[in-house]
């Protein structure tokens, strides 16, 4: 009987590694599933709403990490992984996306010699201020099996002189999760709860550091936001460390009417709103795939993006850091210049169930 451990730690992990667990079912005879959960994000709308909603199988193990500067959250889990690790011996670890969750499981288990394979390879924002860039490239780096999303990640991993026998396009387990509950996301009431008019209404979500960190980048974000707000409603589930920042520059009372703050909002709910709304704007990079699945209009404010299938063949619009530029594309979709957009290849559904046939079929 194999062993293999999945390390989870932050929303979009949860989200990411939900469809890879229920395909290893299919395999229970011969391989055990392990979940790890580092404790990265602990609230309950941070995490376990997850959980309950994706029906995923509760952790094997929590390490409670919670927040910290990157050396610290980094190192503590490193720690304590470790100690998961000697005691459970798993054949392989398995590590979704790009945070500090991937990048430190991957570190501890290439150092005890166990093989990894990182879910989301080979994406490069080719901008080394984000944090999330340096997690993928020493992932990638330490990695046995690198499973990618798009087409951008196989160039990239073979331009960095990766071995071709480690890397597999098998779609985007993210769009799985997406797939397999749109019946639930499609005949939600979220719209109808908020009083929103379906096709009618912006939907914002914001949490780079290089975005809400700043006092000034912020603030003139949610006046941005605020005039936008203006011509349609626009509600904004809020990220924690945003939701901090807003507090600490004291903007919570400079709050734009038209401009609904909410918590962070769980996975059907927010899947839904983002489904009936005429525009998403953000600097998430999950909800540029799950817009572009669904065909909804995207403005990603940043200045680059992992995931430029989004741009190529969906319905993203990468419009940089200029809130003036932020507020044309805005008002230029809002006033019927949209984008057509098409499904990206094998964003089908069946990703992590390629993933665990081709991990269940290696020969060592
Ligand atoms: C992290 C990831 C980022 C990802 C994002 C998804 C890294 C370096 N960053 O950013 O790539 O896009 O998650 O949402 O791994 N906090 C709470 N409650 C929570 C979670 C966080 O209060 O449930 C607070 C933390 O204590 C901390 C701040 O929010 O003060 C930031 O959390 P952290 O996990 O360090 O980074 P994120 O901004 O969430
Ligand atoms: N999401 C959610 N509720 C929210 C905001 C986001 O369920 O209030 C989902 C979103 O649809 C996507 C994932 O969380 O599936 C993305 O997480 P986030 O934007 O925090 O991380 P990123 O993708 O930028 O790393």
């Amino acid at each position: 009987m194999k062993t293999v451990l999945s390390v989870v730690g932050a929303r979009p992990n949860f989200i990411k590694i939900a469809p890879l667990a229920r395909a290893f079912k299919k395999y229970r005879k011969e391989v055990k599933h392990l979940l790890c959960h580092t404790g990265q994000h602990f609230d309950q709308r941070m995490s376990e709403i997850f959980f309950d909603e994706l029906q995923m199988p509760r952790p094997d193990f929590n390490l409670g990490v919670g927040g910290g500067s990157h050396a610290e959250q980094t190192a503590r889990i490193m720690l304590e992984l470790e100690k998961v690790l000697l005691a459970e011996r798993p054949d392989l670890v398995i590590v979704p996306g790009d945070v500090n969750s991937t990048l430190a499981a991957a570190l501890v288990a290439s150092k005890m010699g166990i093989p990894i394979a990182h879910v989301e390879a080979g994406l490069r924002s080719f901008d080394k201020s984000m944090p999330e860039e340096i997690n993928r490239i020493v992932t990638d780096v330490v990695s046995d099996f690198l499973f990618v999303t798009e087409h951008s990640g196989m160039h990239n991993l073979r331009d960095e002189g990766m071995d071709d026998n480690k890397i597999f396009f098998v779609g985007n387990t993210m769009i799985d999760t997406l797939e397999s509950h749109y019946e639930a996301i499609e005949s939600c009431d979220i719209t109808g709860r908020l009083k929103l008019d379906k096709g009618r209404y912006v939907v914002s979500t914001f949490h780079r550091p290089s975005n809400v960190d700043d006092r000034e980048s912020l603030t003139s974000l949610m006046e941005t936001l605020g005039r936008v707000a203006k011509e349609r409603r626009l509600v904004f589930p809020v990220h924690p460390r945003t939701r901090k920042n807003i507090r600490e520059f004291g903007l919570e009372d400079k709050m734009p009417s038209g401009l609904l703050l909410t918590e962070p909002m769980g996975y059907i709910e927010f899947l839904s709103l983002m489904r009936y709304a005429e525009l998403v704007i953000t600097d998430s990079g999950g909800i540029q795939e799950e817009t572009t699945y669904m065909g909804v209009q995207c403005i990603t404010v940043r200045r680059n993006t992992e995931r430029p299938v989004t741009i190529d063949v969906g319905t993203n619009h990468l419009v940089g850091v200029s809130m003036e530029k932020v507020e044309k594309a805005a008002m230029d979709i809002l006033g019927g210049t949209t984008k057509p957009g098409r499904i990206p290849e094998l964003w089908d559904g069946k990703a992590a169930k390629r993933i665990a046939a081709i991990i269940m079929d290696h020969k060592e």
